[in-house]
């Protein structure tokens, strides 16, 4: 099925879900950005996995619980400057050497998220 050939098919389950949780442990140590997320990361977490999931091209996990993403207005609450963005997509490339997600997906996945990241960002430095 064509749903095999989907960048979820191809990095599957179980190391989507281990890049996730690395991706929180390095969120929860940064600097600049733990401040702005819950202490327990779990639900975060969850829902992460349930949205990523369904960027890739798998099931549509997080819209069948929450309904439409519309992740620049569910960040409003947050003040996402530029240098915070940064500094989430740098959990998110050390989180994906840790993981050892392979290439090509690793680059294509960074260059999504680099995309979806610039898009969050809602306040001045
Ligand atoms: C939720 C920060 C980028 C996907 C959140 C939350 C914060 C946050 C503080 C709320 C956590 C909670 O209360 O559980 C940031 C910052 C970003 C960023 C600082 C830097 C640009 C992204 C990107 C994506 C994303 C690029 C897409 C891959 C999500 C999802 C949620 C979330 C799916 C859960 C939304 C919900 O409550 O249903 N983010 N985020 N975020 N973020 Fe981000």
């Amino acid at each position: 099925p064509s749903s095999d050939n989907t960048p979820y098919a191809q990095i599957g389950e179980e190391k989507l879900h281990q890049l996730i949780d690395r991706f929180y442990e390095l969120v929860s140590q940064h600097p600049d950005i733990s401040f702005l997320f819950p202490d327990d990361l779990a639900e975060t977490a969850r829902k992460q996995k349930q949205f990523l999931t369904q960027f890739l091209g798998g099931p549509a996990l997080y819209t069948e619980e929450h309904g439409h993403p519309m992740l620049r207005a569910r960040h409003m609450p947050f003040p996402i400057t530029a240098d915070r963005a940064k500094a989430w997509l740098s959990c998110m490339e050390l989180a994906m050497n840790d993981v050892h997600l392979q290439e090509p997906i690793k680059s294509q996945l960074f260059h999504r998220l680099s995309y979806t990241a610039q898009h969050m960002i809602n306040t001045k430095e």
